[in-house]
């Protein structure tokens, strides 16, 4: 992995204090970007706790322990094949969150912490992205015998 984890921790914990703001910032972000994810959304919206962003916060308490952070990403996209995400979904949901870091970290968003949450959305698109692909195969593949 090619992310340097320091200033994407560094500007997380600036960011995480600001609580539930994040996530409504993050959702409303994505939904008035791209109206036509809003639906797949339903149910989390009645979530109190924010999965994704609980998510995300593991990955960065565990960016040094690269074999974790593949496992975490495999099993999440094998997931997302259920919610009906698709592989061309994951920029608009990576906009959404830089800019979301960017409007909470004020100073702390830095010329580094940009180009490493960048690259580690790389990571996580295509680790994610291949296991959705995986899993999207496993599910169409036909019975043997039937
Ligand atoms: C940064 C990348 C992402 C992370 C860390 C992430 C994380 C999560 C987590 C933790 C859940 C809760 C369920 C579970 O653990 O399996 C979830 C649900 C979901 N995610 Fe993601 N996700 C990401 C990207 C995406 C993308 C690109 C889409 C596409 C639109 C998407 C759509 C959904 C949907 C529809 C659900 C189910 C919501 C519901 O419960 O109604 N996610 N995600």
């Amino acid at each position: 992995m090619t992310f340097d984890p320091a200033p994407i921790a560094g500007s997380f914990a600036v960011v995480e204090p600001h609580g539930t703001k994040i996530t409504h910032y993050f959702y409303e972000h994505l939904f008035a970007n791209n109206p036509d994810v809003r639906g797949l959304f339903a149910r989390h919206m009645e979530e109190q706790e924010d999965r994704l962003w609980n998510a995300l916060g593991v990955l960065v308490a565990n960016l040094q322990d690269t074999e974790m952070v593949i496992r975490m990403l495999r099993s999440l996209g094998a997931r997302h094949v259920g919610y009906g995400a698709l592989p061309e979904h994951f920029p608009a949901v990576g906009a959404s969150l830089l800019a979301t870091l960017k409007h909470f970290a004020g100073e702390a968003w830095t010329p580094e912490a940009e180009q490493s949450w960048t690259a580690l959305y790389e990571v996580i698109t295509s680790t994610m992205g291949e296991a959705m692909a995986a899993a999207a195969a496993d599910r169409t593949e036909p019975t043997p015998g039937g």
